[in-house]
Protein backbone atom coordinates (compact mmCIF):
# COMPACT_ATOMS: atom_id res chain seq x y z
CA UNK A 1 0.00 0.00 0.00
CA UNK A 2 2.46 2.69 -0.98
CA UNK A 3 -0.09 5.34 -1.50
CA UNK A 4 -1.82 4.66 1.44
CA UNK A 5 -3.73 7.55 2.80
CA UNK A 6 -2.65 9.43 -0.29
CA UNK A 7 -5.85 11.54 -1.93
CA UNK A 8 -5.60 12.14 -5.90
CA UNK A 9 -7.85 14.47 -7.91
CA UNK A 10 -7.88 12.45 -11.38
CA UNK A 11 -8.99 15.02 -14.22
CA UNK A 12 -10.17 12.70 -17.35
CA UNK A 13 -10.39 15.24 -20.03
CA UNK A 14 -11.74 13.83 -23.66
CA UNK A 15 -10.40 11.37 -25.86
CA UNK A 16 -10.21 7.18 -26.35
CA UNK A 17 -7.62 6.62 -23.72
CA UNK A 18 -10.30 8.10 -20.81
CA UNK A 19 -11.27 4.20 -20.98
CA UNK A 20 -7.98 3.49 -19.54
CA UNK A 21 -8.29 6.03 -16.34
CA UNK A 22 -10.80 3.14 -15.47
CA UNK A 23 -7.82 0.75 -14.57
CA UNK A 24 -5.54 3.64 -13.48
CA UNK A 25 -8.39 4.63 -10.59
CA UNK A 26 -7.98 1.03 -10.09
CA UNK A 27 -4.32 0.54 -10.29
CA UNK A 28 -4.37 3.46 -7.72
CA UNK A 29 -6.90 2.53 -4.99
CA UNK A 30 -5.28 -1.05 -4.63
CA UNK A 31 -2.28 0.75 -3.69
CA UNK A 32 -4.10 2.78 -1.01
CA UNK A 33 -5.17 5.96 -2.42
CA UNK A 34 -8.39 7.58 -2.25
CA UNK A 35 -9.44 9.04 -6.13
CA UNK A 36 -11.70 11.97 -6.43
CA UNK A 37 -12.75 12.40 -10.43
CA UNK A 38 -13.22 15.53 -12.32
CA UNK A 39 -14.15 14.89 -15.73
CA UNK A 40 -14.58 17.38 -18.77
CA UNK A 41 -17.63 17.66 -21.32
CA UNK A 42 -15.26 15.55 -23.52
CA UNK A 43 -14.38 12.97 -21.08
CA UNK A 44 -18.00 12.36 -20.27
CA UNK A 45 -18.34 11.60 -24.32
CA UNK A 46 -15.91 8.26 -23.93
CA UNK A 47 -16.94 7.31 -20.26
CA UNK A 48 -19.81 7.62 -18.27
CA UNK A 49 -19.69 9.07 -14.78
CA UNK A 50 -21.48 6.37 -13.41
CA UNK A 51 -18.39 3.74 -14.35
CA UNK A 52 -15.61 6.47 -13.20
CA UNK A 53 -17.76 6.94 -10.24
CA UNK A 54 -18.47 3.60 -9.01
CA UNK A 55 -14.60 2.25 -9.63
CA UNK A 56 -13.46 5.39 -7.57
CA UNK A 57 -16.27 4.91 -4.89
CA UNK A 58 -16.45 9.01 -4.88
CA UNK A 59 -18.51 11.41 -6.70
CA UNK A 60 -17.42 12.79 -10.28
CA UNK A 61 -17.18 16.48 -10.57
CA UNK A 62 -17.96 17.60 -13.50
CA UNK A 63 -19.62 21.43 -13.68
CA UNK A 64 -18.16 24.79 -12.93
CA UNK A 65 -21.31 26.56 -11.75
CA UNK A 66 -22.74 23.50 -9.98
CA UNK A 67 -25.01 25.18 -6.68
CA UNK A 68 -24.78 21.75 -5.21
CA UNK A 69 -21.26 21.05 -5.80
CA UNK A 70 -20.28 24.64 -4.43
CA UNK A 71 -21.70 23.93 -1.39
CA UNK A 72 -21.00 20.46 -1.10
CA UNK A 73 -17.04 20.82 -2.28
CA UNK A 74 -16.33 24.05 -3.81
CA UNK A 75 -13.42 24.52 -6.67
CA UNK A 76 -11.25 26.11 -4.57
CA UNK A 77 -11.01 23.15 -2.42
CA UNK A 78 -10.97 20.48 -4.82
CA UNK A 79 -8.17 22.37 -5.98
CA UNK A 80 -6.44 22.24 -2.40
CA UNK A 81 -8.17 18.99 -0.80
CA UNK A 82 -5.79 16.58 -2.43
CA UNK A 83 -1.88 15.63 -2.04
CA UNK A 84 -1.44 15.68 -6.31
CA UNK A 85 -3.41 16.53 -9.13
CA UNK A 86 -2.93 13.98 -11.96
CA UNK A 87 -4.70 14.84 -15.20
CA UNK A 88 -4.93 11.24 -17.71
CA UNK A 89 -5.68 11.84 -20.18
CA UNK A 90 -4.45 14.81 -21.08
CA UNK A 91 -5.93 16.74 -24.06
CA UNK A 92 -3.57 19.04 -26.56
CA UNK A 93 -6.88 21.25 -25.54
CA UNK A 94 -6.49 21.29 -21.72
CA UNK A 95 -2.16 21.96 -22.19
CA UNK A 96 -3.23 24.71 -24.37
CA UNK A 97 -5.54 26.25 -21.81
CA UNK A 98 -2.94 25.28 -18.63
CA UNK A 99 -0.12 26.47 -20.49
CA UNK A 100 -2.20 29.97 -20.71
CA UNK A 101 -3.98 30.16 -17.57
CA UNK A 102 -7.76 29.39 -19.00
CA UNK A 103 -9.73 29.04 -16.67
CA UNK A 104 -13.38 28.06 -18.57
CA UNK A 105 -14.65 25.00 -17.16
CA UNK A 106 -14.26 22.96 -13.74
CA UNK A 107 -10.84 21.25 -14.45
CA UNK A 108 -8.79 24.17 -15.94
CA UNK A 109 -10.12 26.31 -12.97
CA UNK A 110 -8.64 23.67 -10.52
CA UNK A 111 -6.02 23.44 -12.08
CA UNK A 112 -5.08 27.35 -12.22
CA UNK A 113 -6.48 27.29 -8.70
CA UNK A 114 -4.38 24.17 -7.25
CA UNK A 115 -1.36 24.47 -5.03
CA UNK A 116 -0.11 20.97 -5.44
CA UNK A 117 1.85 19.05 -7.69
CA UNK A 118 0.22 18.19 -11.26
CA UNK A 119 0.90 15.18 -13.26
CA UNK A 120 0.20 15.28 -16.40
CA UNK A 121 -0.20 12.32 -19.01
CA UNK A 122 -1.21 13.57 -22.18
CA UNK A 123 -2.87 11.41 -24.79
CA UNK A 124 -3.13 12.62 -28.84
CA UNK A 125 -2.73 12.18 -32.06
CA UNK A 126 1.36 12.45 -32.87
CA UNK A 127 0.64 15.14 -35.23
CA UNK A 128 -0.53 17.00 -32.66
CA UNK A 129 1.38 16.29 -30.49
CA UNK A 130 4.36 17.52 -32.35
CA UNK A 131 2.82 21.00 -33.52
CA UNK A 132 4.99 23.47 -32.68
CA UNK A 133 2.18 25.16 -30.62
CA UNK A 134 1.75 21.89 -28.17
CA UNK A 135 5.54 21.84 -28.40
CA UNK A 136 5.55 25.72 -27.02
CA UNK A 137 2.89 24.64 -23.91
CA UNK A 138 4.49 21.67 -23.41
CA UNK A 139 7.89 24.04 -22.70
CA UNK A 140 5.73 26.64 -20.54
CA UNK A 141 4.51 23.86 -18.14
CA UNK A 142 7.72 22.03 -17.68
CA UNK A 143 9.28 25.42 -17.06
CA UNK A 144 5.81 25.97 -14.59
CA UNK A 145 7.59 22.91 -12.90
CA UNK A 146 4.55 21.02 -14.17
CA UNK A 147 5.66 17.07 -14.02
CA UNK A 148 4.85 15.08 -16.89
CA UNK A 149 4.80 10.79 -17.55
CA UNK A 150 4.74 9.91 -21.83
CA UNK A 151 3.06 10.31 -23.71
CA UNK A 152 4.76 6.97 -25.57
CA UNK A 153 5.41 5.89 -29.43
CA UNK A 154 3.14 3.42 -30.80
CA UNK A 155 0.07 2.99 -32.80
CA UNK A 156 -2.81 5.44 -32.20
CA UNK A 157 -6.31 3.31 -31.52
CA UNK A 158 -8.59 5.67 -33.96
CA UNK A 159 -6.32 5.97 -36.66
CA UNK A 160 -3.37 3.60 -36.51
CA UNK A 161 -1.08 6.53 -36.94
CA UNK A 162 2.12 5.83 -35.97
CA UNK A 163 3.98 8.24 -33.57
CA UNK A 164 4.13 9.63 -29.62
CA UNK A 165 1.27 10.67 -28.59
CA UNK A 166 0.08 7.24 -26.82
CA UNK A 167 -1.14 7.84 -23.49
CA UNK A 168 1.20 6.02 -20.51
CA UNK A 169 0.38 2.45 -19.31
CA UNK A 170 -2.19 3.00 -16.21
CA UNK A 171 0.98 1.02 -14.36
CA UNK A 172 3.53 3.52 -15.51
CA UNK A 173 1.37 6.15 -14.45
CA UNK A 174 1.13 5.08 -11.31
CA UNK A 175 4.52 4.14 -10.54
CA UNK A 176 5.23 7.95 -11.45
CA UNK A 177 2.46 8.96 -8.79
CA UNK A 178 4.48 6.78 -6.54
CA UNK A 179 7.72 8.21 -6.84
CA UNK A 180 6.01 12.05 -6.64
CA UNK A 181 4.63 11.14 -3.61
CA UNK A 182 7.66 9.77 -2.00
CA UNK A 183 7.46 11.65 1.01
CA UNK A 184 10.48 10.24 2.17
CA UNK A 185 13.68 13.13 2.39
CA UNK A 186 14.87 13.89 -1.34
CA UNK A 187 18.11 11.85 -2.49
CA UNK A 188 19.96 15.47 -3.22
CA UNK A 189 18.68 17.96 0.09
CA UNK A 190 21.70 19.68 1.23
CA UNK A 191 24.12 18.75 -1.93
CA UNK A 192 25.10 21.80 -4.20
CA UNK A 193 25.37 21.35 -7.83
CA UNK A 194 26.75 23.63 -10.46
CA UNK A 195 25.17 22.68 -14.19
CA UNK A 196 26.34 24.66 -17.43
CA UNK A 197 24.48 24.68 -20.20
CA UNK A 198 23.71 26.34 -23.34
CA UNK A 199 26.11 27.87 -26.19
CA UNK A 200 28.84 30.23 -25.77
CA UNK A 201 29.12 33.78 -27.69
CA UNK A 202 32.78 34.38 -28.66
CA UNK A 203 33.07 37.95 -29.94
CA UNK A 204 34.55 38.71 -33.36
CA UNK A 205 33.42 42.52 -32.83
CA UNK A 206 30.78 44.22 -30.97
CA UNK A 207 27.90 42.93 -33.13
CA UNK A 208 29.19 39.40 -34.65
CA UNK A 209 30.27 36.34 -33.00
CA UNK A 210 31.37 33.07 -32.83
CA UNK A 211 28.07 30.65 -31.67
CA UNK A 212 27.10 27.15 -31.70
CA UNK A 213 23.58 25.29 -32.31
CA UNK A 214 23.44 24.59 -29.05
CA UNK A 215 19.62 25.35 -27.38
CA UNK A 216 20.73 24.58 -23.45
CA UNK A 217 17.54 22.42 -23.25
CA UNK A 218 19.46 19.02 -21.99
CA UNK A 219 21.01 21.08 -19.79
CA UNK A 220 18.11 23.04 -18.44
CA UNK A 221 16.21 20.20 -17.68
CA UNK A 222 19.11 18.24 -16.32
CA UNK A 223 19.76 21.44 -13.85
CA UNK A 224 15.73 21.51 -12.76
CA UNK A 225 15.80 17.43 -12.16
CA UNK A 226 18.90 18.02 -9.88
CA UNK A 227 16.56 20.37 -8.16
CA UNK A 228 13.86 18.44 -8.32
CA UNK A 229 15.48 16.03 -6.07
CA UNK A 230 16.57 18.38 -3.58
CA UNK A 231 19.57 20.04 -4.69
CA UNK A 232 21.23 23.39 -4.48
CA UNK A 233 21.92 24.24 -8.34
CA UNK A 234 23.85 27.29 -10.02
CA UNK A 235 23.34 26.42 -13.44
CA UNK A 236 25.40 28.76 -15.73
CA UNK A 237 23.62 29.35 -19.11
CA UNK A 238 25.13 31.00 -22.13
CA UNK A 239 23.18 32.29 -24.27
CA UNK A 240 19.26 30.24 -24.25
CA UNK A 241 15.58 31.89 -25.44
CA UNK A 242 14.27 28.81 -23.01
CA UNK A 243 12.94 29.59 -19.76
CA UNK A 244 14.75 29.26 -17.01
CA UNK A 245 14.18 26.31 -15.14
CA UNK A 246 12.09 25.83 -11.80
CA UNK A 247 14.34 26.29 -8.05
CA UNK A 248 17.64 26.96 -9.90
CA UNK A 249 19.84 30.04 -9.09
CA UNK A 250 20.72 30.88 -12.52
CA UNK A 251 23.88 32.77 -13.74
CA UNK A 252 23.82 34.64 -17.19
CA UNK A 253 27.15 34.14 -19.74
CA UNK A 254 28.32 35.06 -23.15
CA UNK A 255 31.78 33.82 -23.66
CA UNK A 256 33.79 30.75 -22.44
CA UNK A 257 35.74 32.54 -19.95
CA UNK A 258 32.99 34.19 -18.00
CA UNK A 259 31.45 30.84 -17.84
CA UNK A 260 34.68 29.06 -16.61
CA UNK A 261 34.20 32.41 -13.72
CA UNK A 262 30.91 31.58 -13.16
CA UNK A 263 31.76 27.97 -12.39
CA UNK A 264 34.90 28.42 -10.19
CA UNK A 265 32.68 31.07 -8.61
CA UNK A 266 30.52 28.71 -7.44
CA UNK A 267 32.64 26.16 -6.23
CA UNK A 268 33.27 23.99 -3.57
CA UNK A 269 29.99 21.69 -5.07
CA UNK A 270 29.17 17.98 -4.13
CA UNK A 271 28.36 17.86 -8.52
CA UNK A 272 29.19 19.04 -11.66
CA UNK A 273 27.45 18.67 -14.77
CA UNK A 274 28.92 20.20 -17.69
CA UNK A 275 26.61 20.07 -20.10
CA UNK A 276 27.50 23.30 -22.24
CA UNK A 277 28.60 23.62 -25.75
CA UNK A 278 31.50 25.69 -24.98
CA UNK A 279 33.24 27.06 -27.77
CA UNK A 280 36.80 25.83 -28.19
CA UNK A 281 38.13 29.20 -29.20
CA UNK A 282 37.65 32.51 -29.35
CA UNK A 283 39.08 34.99 -31.93
CA UNK A 284 42.47 35.91 -30.33
CA UNK A 285 41.82 40.05 -30.38
CA UNK A 286 38.07 40.61 -30.98
CA UNK A 287 38.08 44.61 -32.28
CA UNK A 288 36.47 46.79 -29.94
CA UNK A 289 34.35 48.30 -32.95
CA UNK A 290 32.98 47.36 -35.59
CA UNK A 291 35.08 45.42 -38.36
CA UNK A 292 34.23 47.41 -41.53
CA UNK A 293 34.61 46.43 -45.65
CA UNK A 294 36.79 48.28 -47.04
CA UNK A 295 36.76 48.51 -50.87
CA UNK A 296 39.34 46.22 -52.48
CA UNK A 297 41.00 44.98 -49.63
CA UNK A 298 40.97 41.15 -48.78
CA UNK A 299 37.90 40.15 -45.99
CA UNK A 300 39.96 40.13 -42.59
CA UNK A 301 41.61 36.82 -41.29
CA UNK A 302 40.28 35.41 -37.81
CA UNK A 303 42.87 34.49 -35.62
CA UNK A 304 41.82 32.05 -33.14
CA UNK A 305 43.28 30.94 -29.52
CA UNK A 306 42.25 28.68 -26.98
CA UNK A 307 39.31 28.45 -25.02
CA UNK A 308 39.72 27.53 -21.30
CA UNK A 309 38.43 24.06 -20.85
CA UNK A 310 35.85 23.94 -17.87
CA UNK A 311 35.26 20.66 -17.69
CA UNK A 312 39.03 19.63 -17.63
CA UNK A 313 39.30 22.41 -15.14
CA UNK A 314 36.83 21.58 -12.60
CA UNK A 315 38.09 17.64 -13.44
CA UNK A 316 41.40 18.25 -12.33
CA UNK A 317 40.33 21.29 -9.68
CA UNK A 318 42.06 20.90 -5.61
CA UNK A 319 37.94 21.55 -5.26
CA UNK A 320 37.03 18.96 -7.44
CA UNK A 321 33.27 18.08 -6.61
CA UNK A 322 32.62 14.49 -5.71
CA UNK A 323 31.11 13.74 -9.05
CA UNK A 324 31.73 15.54 -12.11
CA UNK A 325 29.88 14.35 -15.13
CA UNK A 326 31.16 16.14 -18.82
CA UNK A 327 29.03 15.73 -22.22
CA UNK A 328 30.48 14.85 -25.55
CA UNK A 329 29.35 16.18 -28.59
CA UNK A 330 30.66 13.73 -31.65
CA UNK A 331 30.12 13.24 -35.05
CA UNK A 332 32.25 10.43 -34.96
CA UNK A 333 33.64 7.78 -32.92
CA UNK A 334 31.26 8.48 -30.32
CA UNK A 335 32.22 5.70 -27.87
CA UNK A 336 35.74 5.86 -28.33
CA UNK A 337 36.17 9.97 -28.09
CA UNK A 338 33.74 10.29 -25.39
CA UNK A 339 36.10 7.34 -23.21
CA UNK A 340 39.19 9.49 -23.63
CA UNK A 341 37.90 12.32 -22.65
CA UNK A 342 36.55 10.62 -19.45
CA UNK A 343 39.99 10.17 -18.55
CA UNK A 344 41.45 13.53 -20.42
CA UNK A 345 39.30 15.58 -18.25
CA UNK A 346 39.21 13.92 -15.07
CA UNK A 347 35.25 13.38 -15.32
CA UNK A 348 33.00 10.18 -13.80
CA UNK A 349 30.71 9.64 -16.32
CA UNK A 350 30.68 11.37 -19.99
CA UNK A 351 27.63 11.66 -21.34
CA UNK A 352 28.10 10.97 -25.56
CA UNK A 353 25.78 11.58 -28.14
CA UNK A 354 26.14 11.98 -31.78
CA UNK A 355 25.42 15.26 -32.49
CA UNK A 356 25.46 14.41 -36.48
CA UNK A 357 22.75 16.49 -38.48
CA UNK A 358 20.60 13.87 -39.73
CA UNK A 359 20.00 12.93 -35.51
CA UNK A 360 18.44 16.70 -35.09
CA UNK A 361 20.00 16.26 -31.62
CA UNK A 362 21.66 19.74 -31.34
CA UNK A 363 18.62 21.84 -30.74
CA UNK A 364 15.98 19.25 -30.94
CA UNK A 365 14.27 18.06 -28.01
CA UNK A 366 15.22 14.46 -28.01
CA UNK A 367 18.32 12.38 -27.37
CA UNK A 368 20.18 9.15 -27.74
CA UNK A 369 22.87 8.78 -25.38
CA UNK A 370 25.75 7.02 -24.27
CA UNK A 371 27.17 6.41 -20.75
CA UNK A 372 30.83 6.22 -20.38
CA UNK A 373 31.72 5.33 -16.79
CA UNK A 374 34.83 4.25 -15.22
CA UNK A 375 33.38 0.84 -15.30
CA UNK A 376 31.79 0.82 -18.57
CA UNK A 377 29.59 2.25 -20.93
CA UNK A 378 25.84 1.86 -20.95
CA UNK A 379 23.01 2.49 -23.92
CA UNK A 380 20.19 4.32 -23.46
CA UNK A 381 17.23 4.05 -25.77
CA UNK A 382 16.12 7.43 -28.06
CA UNK A 383 14.04 9.73 -25.41
CA UNK A 384 12.96 13.65 -25.17
CA UNK A 385 15.57 15.84 -23.21
CA UNK A 386 13.70 15.59 -19.93
CA UNK A 387 13.22 12.30 -19.73
CA UNK A 388 17.29 11.81 -19.80
CA UNK A 389 17.70 14.64 -17.67
CA UNK A 390 15.05 12.37 -15.08
CA UNK A 391 17.77 9.30 -15.37
CA UNK A 392 20.67 11.03 -15.58
CA UNK A 393 19.67 12.79 -12.25
CA UNK A 394 18.80 9.24 -10.84
CA UNK A 395 21.91 7.85 -11.62
CA UNK A 396 23.96 10.84 -10.16
CA UNK A 397 21.89 11.11 -6.39
CA UNK A 398 22.96 7.11 -6.31
CA UNK A 399 26.24 8.13 -5.73
CA UNK A 400 25.00 10.25 -3.13
CA UNK A 401 23.09 7.25 -0.56
N1 LIG B 1 33.86 21.62 -22.27
C1 LIG B 1 34.23 22.61 -21.39
N2 LIG B 1 35.00 23.63 -21.81
C2 LIG B 1 35.46 23.69 -23.08
C3 LIG B 1 35.11 22.67 -23.99
C4 LIG B 1 34.29 21.64 -23.55
O1 LIG B 1 33.80 22.56 -20.23
N3 LIG B 1 36.21 24.68 -23.45
C5 LIG B 1 33.07 20.49 -21.77
C6 LIG B 1 31.68 20.41 -22.35
O2 LIG B 1 30.75 21.09 -21.52
C7 LIG B 1 31.42 18.91 -22.32
C8 LIG B 1 32.79 18.32 -22.55
O3 LIG B 1 33.72 19.32 -22.17
O4 LIG B 1 30.98 18.47 -21.07
C9 LIG B 1 33.09 17.87 -23.94
O5 LIG B 1 32.80 18.87 -24.87
P1 LIG B 1 33.01 18.60 -26.41
O6 LIG B 1 32.66 19.84 -27.15
O7 LIG B 1 32.35 17.32 -26.78
O8 LIG B 1 34.56 18.28 -26.46
P2 LIG B 1 35.83 19.16 -26.60
O9 LIG B 1 36.52 19.22 -25.30
O10 LIG B 1 35.50 20.46 -27.23
O11 LIG B 1 36.71 18.24 -27.55
P3 LIG B 1 36.65 18.05 -29.14
O12 LIG B 1 36.45 19.42 -29.71
O13 LIG B 1 37.97 17.44 -29.44
O14 LIG B 1 35.52 17.12 -29.42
Amino acid sequence: MTLQGKRILLIISGGIAAYKSLDLIRRLRERGASVRPVMTAGAQAFVTPLAVGALAADKVFTELFSREDEQDVGHIRLARDCDLVVIAPATADLMAKMANGLADDLASTILLATDKPVLVAPAMNPKMWSHPATRRNHATLLADGIRFIGPASGEMAESGEKGEGRMAEPLEIAAAVEALLDTGPKPLTGRKAIVTSGPTHEPIDPVRYIANRSSGKQGHAIAGELAWLGADVTLVSGPVTIPDPKGVTVVRVERAEEMRDAVLAALPADIAVMVAAVADWRVASASGNKIKKKPGEAPPPLLLTENPDILKTVGHHPKRPKLVVGFAAETQDVAENGRSKLERKGADYIIANDVSPHTGIMGGDRNTVKVIGKSGDEDWPDMDKQAVAERLARLIASHFP
